[in-house]
């Protein structure tokens, strides 16, 4: 231990404790705070509440104060959201006031302070990152002209499967096949670009660099270094682990893609818009002095995280939920057998003739959601919610899991069952329909993503459930299906080992 940054710490410890006692009597503005812990000085409720400020963390307490509550993390005051109405009013009704995003000491690292779209604050950057991505992105042209490519790359990971004869026995990580699919789905859409095999060396150093960037950005063992300022030299082995990390991710974006491709471009130039790739209109966008090249590297780095991930945990999570209950996985199957006929493969256009197969997806996102508390949102000056004061530069977490899976809504939210969709709740979408109901937000700063997301989760379960009867491994009855929060996402804890036994047609 460093015995002079300790003792320099302690002191400065002890002067920042005696000022904000003062401060805090000096203070005459009173001001009508949401209800929550009493804070103690410089730690706030850290100490009560701890660093693992999960959804179900987050519902219990809502649970003691409230729909707002307010808990103050050392210097940062965090609002949570945890009511429809409140969510409409965030998200809506004041979603330019509530529409920009904090950012901690980490992901000010891995987004260049906000030089990004995701983690921006809500103003000109945004909006024009926003435009600047909906065209190669998020329209429903790129659906059209990519699906059969997604078909193709889940018939691969079928054919895979197929071909290795201990999926059928002792079981495979199907996960891992999945993973290099969605790489694929989103690299194309990228890139113009795939990945032969899981063995392929870029697409494993990618993988890794990714991987550390999430586990990173996502982990509560930085907290007390972000909330605590005093505390942050303490932090410093960990801030240079997310520099180098950055670094490395963003040098090989532009090393081996963005580099390639302006290359290639530069050979065979092209006018054809059908032949172009997302890239490409990103880098027109460049040319044309909107943007520079970090924001180019921030947007692939954005989709590497917001697209890739989130949609393999989501499938990852179905899967699981569709081996621990056969019944559904049965009668999927009998639908898609119905409906298209037993091993005609499934397609993009299908998806939307397959009602059970919608409800699965819904039932999934619902019950396991990827994003439990959205991305986290700020109001940038001093606001009003639900008849409380909210402090400029609040964080403002959005409980969406809480909204869906609250019993006081829900019939039965613990049951994992998609008949809910079909029957009570047949009016709710996945696209902000109804505030109970939020998987990809709503309003401003919702997913994009959403228009690819759906069709790809649809056309990647309903192949597999085709093809497969999926089971959980010998000598297990069930998949252990326990959850991994960070901090503000949610994926399997262990990636489970499942037997697919091939059909025949
Ligand atoms: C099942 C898959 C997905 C889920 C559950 C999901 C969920 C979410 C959620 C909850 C948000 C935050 C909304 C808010 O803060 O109000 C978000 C934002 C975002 N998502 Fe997704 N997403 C998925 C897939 C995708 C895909 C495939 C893409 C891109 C191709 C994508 C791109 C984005 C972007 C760019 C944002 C930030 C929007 C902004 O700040 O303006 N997402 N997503």
């Amino acid at each position: 231990m460093d015995l002079l940054l300790l003792e320099k710490t302690l002191l400065g410890l002890f002067a920042a404790i005696t000022l904000s006692i003062v401060i805090s009597k000096l203070r005459g503005k009173r001001l009508r705070l949401p209800p929550g812990p009493v804070p103690v000085p410089i730690f706030g409720n850290w100490l009560q509440v701890g660093d693992d400020l999960n959804h179900r963390n987050l519902a219990a307490l809502a649970r003691k104060f409230g729909d707002a509550f307010l808990l103050r993390m050392g210097q940062r005051n965090l609002v949570v959201v945890s009511s429809p109405p409140l969510a409409r009013e965030v998200l809506h009704t004041q979603g330019v006031e509530f529409g920009s995003r904090t950012r901690n000491v980490v992901f000010d690292i891995f987004t260049g302070k906000g030089q990004d779209m995701v983690f921006t604050v809500y103003g000109d950057h945004w909006r024009k990152m926003r435009r600047i991505m909906t065209v190669p992105f998020f329209t429903n042209k790129v659906v059209q002209q990519y699906h059969t490519g997604w078909e193709a790359e889940a018939q691969s990971v079928v054919d895979d499967v197929r071909a290795d004869p201990k999926a059928a026995t002792d079981g495979i990580v199907l996960r891992n096949r999945l993973q290099l699919m969605m790489y694929n789905n989103m690299y194309r859409i990228m890139f113009d670009r795939r990945f032969d095999s899981m063995n392929d060396p870029l697409f494993l150093q990618l993988k890794a660099l990714n991987g550390e960037r999430s586990r990173l950005a996502q982990s509560f063992e930085y907290n007390y270094g972000d909330f605590i300022p005093i505390l942050r030299p303490f932090l410093r082995g960990y801030l240079k682990i997310c520099k180098e990390v950055k670094e490395r991710r963003l040098k090989l974006f532009k090393d081996y893609f963005l580099e390639e491709r302006k290359k290639l471009s530069s050979t065979k130039p092209s006018n054809n818009a059908e032949l172009k790739c997302a890239i490409d209109h990103i880098l027109d966008a460049q040319n044309k002095g909107e943007i520079n090249e970090d924001n180019v590297l921030y947007i692939v780095e954005n989709i590497n995280v917001a697209a890739i991930e989130t949609t393999l945990w989501s499938i990852e999570w179905g899967i699981a939920e569709l081996v621990n209950h056969p019944e559904i996985q049965k009668k999927l199957r009998n639908e898609l057998d119905a409906v298209l006929g037993p091993g005609n493969p499934i397609t993009e256009p299908d998806t939307h003739k397959l009602p059970y197969l919608q409800a699965v997806i819904k039932e999934t996102l619902r019950f396991r959601m990827a994003i439990p508390l959205l991305v986290p949102h700020m109001n940038l000056h001093d606001a009003k919610l639900g008849g409380y004061d909210i402090p400029a530069e609040s964080k403002i977490l959005v409980n969406a899991w809480l909204l869906a899976n609250n019993p006081e809504q829900w019939k039965k939210p613990e049951e994992f069952r998609p008949e809910r969709f079909l029957e009570e709740e047949s009016h709710v979408e996945a696209n902000g329909n109804d505030f109970r109901y939020l998987p990809f937000g709503v309003g401003r700063r919702s997913c994009p993503g959403i228009i690819l997301a759906l069709p790809i989760l649809g056309i990647t379960i309903g192949r597999l459930v085709q093809n497969f009867e999926l089971l959980p491994p010998p000598g297990q009855d069930k998949l252990d299906t326990t959850e991994k929060g960070g901090q503000f996402s949610l994926h399997i804890l262990k990636h489970y080992t499942v037997v697919a036994k091939p059909r025949v047609f």
